[in-house]
């Protein structure tokens, strides 16, 4: 009943604005118009650019064309400013004549500052995005008392500090994520039954995790010091944390360090295995007389490993050598010096638990480095995917990695681990993104990578589209899935020992460079999940063969490349990518039934424009469609995939030579 009075109250005063133009609505001193309001908002913001062009009190459009704002029948619902690059205030009053708005996302801006003052008497919001900005000091209880309506709430990545704000009385929240702030003191009782996401990690919390909470992963939880309790395996509440966190209590957390707390509170637990992982080890080798080889270092030893089979009684002994006793002092001057250095027998229980917990380089093309000065990173969480969360640290020597925490791999074993992380370490491709280090404990997996600053091609595909969509054209297509194709052929011909040698091989785990040449992520992942893992997180299980007889092979990856080449080419998302089969497009079907019918054409993606275009992409389309095929025997190999999409892409210079 109210909410449709609103609407029809708002439906009349746009009607009114727009027969008065928005100009003239402004200068009128009767009841504000949506234009108006909106305009106070711009006023409010600076560094706009030419975002918000179309928000002029000129416009001749009603406010609801105008860029980031939704309507629903002519009522504004929405405002999706993230990443516009926007600071100075957000003019409260001027949101808060927007009686029906639903939505706001400032996400990616530049807001710094208290909370906006009057943000309580946005009452009508379900969804507020302020993620990643630099918002700071204290939450006042009532913030967000009275949005009765509030499902979720994310403040992440911002610098807010004092307690977390009572949110008890918004019992609708479905999301809370508090991550990368300054939150401090205890986690109030939250016991919201509707709650299906919480996140609190890389704050500065301290005390018991509520029991309400404990339902939630230990992920929702790392990165706070003194926190302790379920679900949080690491520190028990009899035990006072900083006894167990040495290297956290050493080195006081500063703001930004929180992947290095996050880290630090990990060295405590494992140093006690690893001394006597070492001391093994040490013995071990004496015995076998192994001590000749150290000087033939990793690559020797990896190479040995390349044989499928695996003797299991060497592998720990040259690997574990290699890895743990390295001392962190003895980074600088590289792992191979220290490694002959810290071989000796006399060091220190002190010294082994600083070098027992490092980094596993493998792979120094970027220089070495070791958890400490990982731990003295500024980092910042970029998201989780369907094998883990991701951080994005910066060393102080400004090398930028991307540190992955690797879920559903706790049955690995070490060696299993090792000889995995070496294998992939040793990769090298200009489409491939081979890991720079790996960490390992029992409860825990970190890969350390190169951090690609564009993001994903699932991302740029169907994300914020801004300029990098923008430069998706259709020669730009070709070349990433040309690219595509070509690491993925060298990817089957260096791990053909694999059953599937990427096996989880989609839009998300492609990165762009600066000049848009993909880099393949996260290949020979799949013989560390557990099998019945592997079927929900790896998308080769999505393949028919792997939805149906749980049965993968090379194929299986040529399937899922068919599905990127229709993603590219159709600009859709795939039906595929999706858990249920709600949403998305069924591309294999879709592109099946367009060859069949011979209107390739009208599937191609109007964005996909410039040279070649569309008859690139109708092409480029067909080799998709035949990845695709539901029998993995007529999928054609992966390098005769590479080998069709060079023909089309010298056919389509060619043809711009000659035009
Ligand atoms: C905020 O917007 C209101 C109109 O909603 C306007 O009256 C007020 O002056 C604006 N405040 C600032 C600081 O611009
Ligand atoms: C929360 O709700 C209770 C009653 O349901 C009310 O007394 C209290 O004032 C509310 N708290 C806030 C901060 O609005």
């Amino acid at each position: 009943m109210e909410r449709t009075a609103f609407a029809f109250f708002f439906l009349l005063l746009i009607g009114l604005a727009f027969f008065m133009g928005p100009s003239a609505a402004q200068e009128t001193a009767g009841p504000m118009t949506d234009a108006t309001a909106l305009l106070f908002l711009k006023d409010s913001f600076t560094g706009a650019g030419d975002a918000l062009n179309s928000w002029s009190s000129s416009s001749t459009f009603s406010p609801c064309s105008w860029s980031g704002v939704i309507c629903d029948s002519g009522v504004v619902t929405g405002l999706r400013l993230a990443g516009l690059g926007l600071a100075g205030t957000i003019n409260v009053t001027a949101l808060s004549h927007f009686k029906g708005l639903h939505s706001i996302s400032f996400n990616n801006n530049n807001f710094n500052g208290q909370l906006p003052p009057g943000f309580d008497s946005l009452q009508s919001l379900k969804s507020v995005f302020l993620s990643h900005n630099a918002f700071s000091g204290e939450i006042p209880d009532g913030a967000f008392a009275s949005m009765r309506s509030l499902k979720k709430l994310w403040l992440n990545n911002n610098q807010f500090t004092g307690r977390i704000p009572a949110i008890s009385n918004v019992s609708k929240l479905i999301e809370i994520r508090l991550e990368g702030n300054a939150f401090e003191g205890a986690i109030p009782s939250i016991d919201i039954s509707s709650l299906k996401s919480f996140d609190v990690s890389n704050n500065r919390l301290t005390g018991p995790i509520p029991a309400t909470l404990a339902r939630f992963s230990a992920a929702s939880f790392v990165g706070n010091p003194g926190l302790c309790g379920p679900p949080l395996d690491s520190t028990s509440c009899e035990t006072p944390p900083p006894t167990t966190q040495p290297s956290a209590n050493r080195e006081p957390p500063e703001k930004q360090s929180r992947l290095g707390t996050v880290i630090g509170a990990l060295l405590g637990i494992v140093a006690a295995v690893l001394i006597l992982i070492a001391v093994l080890v040490m013995l071990c080798r004496r015995r076998s007389g192994e001590e000749k080889n150290e000087t033939v270092g990793f690559t020797a030893s990896a190479e040995a490993m390349e044989s499928a089979e695996v003797p299991s009684t060497a592998i720990p002994t040259a690997t574990t050598t290699a890895g743990f006793v390295q001392k962190p002092q003895d980074q600088e001057s590289g792992s191979k010096s220290s490694r002959k250095r810290s071989t000796g027998s006399t060091r220190s229980p002190a010294a082994a638990t600083a070098a027992a917990t490092d980094l596993v380089m493998v792979n120094e093309d970027r220089g070495t480095f070791g958890l400490t000065d990982l731990m003295k990173a500024t980092a910042e969480v970029l998201g989780n995917g369907s094998l883990g969360s991701a951080y994005r640290a910066t060393m102080t020597n400004g090398l930028s990695v991307a540190v992955k925490r690797m879920r559903d791999m706790n049955r690995v074993s070490k060696e299993a681990f090792e000889v995995e992380m070496r294998r992939l370490g040793m990769l090298r491709h200009p489409n491939v993104l081979t890991p720079l280090a790996y960490h390992y404990r029992k409860e825990e997996k970190l890969i350390v990578s190169q951090y690609v600053p564009k993001g994903s091609l699932r991302y740029i595909l169907h994300g914020d589209r801004g300029a990098a969509h923008r430069a998706l054209d259709c020669p730009t297509r070709l070349k990433v899935a040309l690219g595509i194709a070509r690491g993925m052929a060298y990817l089957h011909a260096e791990l053909a020992a694999l059953d599937v040698p990427h096996g989880n091989l989609k839009s998300a785990n492609i990165l762009l460079g600066d000049d848009f040449e993909p880099l393949i992520a996260d290949h020979g992942l799949a013989s560390l999940v557990s099998v019945a893992q592997s079927s929900q997180v790896m998308f080769a299980y999505r393949t028919p063969e792997g939805a149906q007889h749980r049965t993968v092979s090379p194929k299986s990856d040529v399937f899922c490349l068919g599905v990127i080449i229709l993603e590219l080419a159709t600009g859709k998302f795939p039906s595929q990518y999706m858990n249920n089969t709600k949403g998305g497009t069924d591309v294999v079907q879709w592109a099946a039934s367009a060859i069949a019918e011979k209107r390739e054409e009208e599937l191609v993606d109007t964005d996909a424009a410039g040279p070649g275009a569309p008859e690139g992409m109708v092409r480029l389309l067909r080799v998709g469609a035949a990845c695709a095929n539901s029998n993995p025997e007529q999928r054609p190999e992966m390098l005769e995939v590479a080998e069709l999409i060079e023909e089309i892409v010298s056919a389509v210079a060619g043809e711009v030579e000659q035009s």
